[in-house]
């Protein structure tokens, strides 16, 4: 049961989590307007097919800086197709990461980790790895399904692992059929 619960998102699934439904109930830019100025740096940590990274981007604006890490390179390959030949080329940088291993190069103002954290078998080391790249005053929003994926008792237990890794929780955004938090650097 709980190997099924962290079993990462098949690439073959992405056009799910990527369409104009998903965009009506979870608007990316309504979400995201609270937290992100331009010319900022941040990251979008299991960003899938770019759902949140492609409108982060934009954000942005030029001078700011996109991370858009995920494991699976398929995933990565969906987000460079759509931003091929445009102005977001020169903003999203896409990595690849490793189960452990997130590969950021530098620190950032906001984390995004939607719908990704119960895919994370080893929740301890990827918070601490996060506290790490938060810059001092930056905010790191975590949003979690509740529908088959994720329990409230789950979704504390979760926030509690974050708390001893150092971040203050706090708070975050209602979102339909989700939870959500706000980490700060405690
Ligand atoms: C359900 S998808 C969500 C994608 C995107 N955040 C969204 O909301 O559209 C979860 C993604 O997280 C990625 N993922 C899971 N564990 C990861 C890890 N430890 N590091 C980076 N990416 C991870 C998966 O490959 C998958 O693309």
């Amino acid at each position: 049961m709980k190997k099924e619960k962290n079993r990462v998102c098949p690439v073959e699934l992405a056009g799910s989590l990527d369409n104009k439904i998903r965009k009506w109930f979870q608007n990316p830019q309504k979400i995201l307007a609270p937290y992100i100025k331009e010319g900022m740096n941040v990251l979008d940590i299991g960003c899938g097919p770019g759902f949140f990274s492609i409108e982060l981007a934009k954000m942005i604006g030029k001078d700011g800086k996109i991370f858009s890490v995920d494991l699976q390179e398929g995933m990565l390959q969906k987000i460079r197709n759509k931003i091929h030949g445009t102005e977001l080329e020169e903003r999203i940088k896409l990595i690849k990461s490793e189960e452990d291993q997130i590969n950021v190069p530098e620190k950032v103002d906001f984390i995004l980790a939607f719908y990704m954290v119960h895919e994370v078998p080893n929740k301890n080391s990827f918070f601490e790895t996060l506290k790490n790249v938060l810059n001092e005053k930056g905010q790191f929003l975590v949003v979690e399904p509740k529908l088959f994926h994720v329990t409230k008792k789950e979704f504390g237990l979760t926030m509690q692992i974050a708390e001893q890794a150092g971040f203050k929780v706090t708070q975050g955004p209602k979102l339909p059929f989700s939870f959500s938090a706000i980490l700060k650097n405690g």
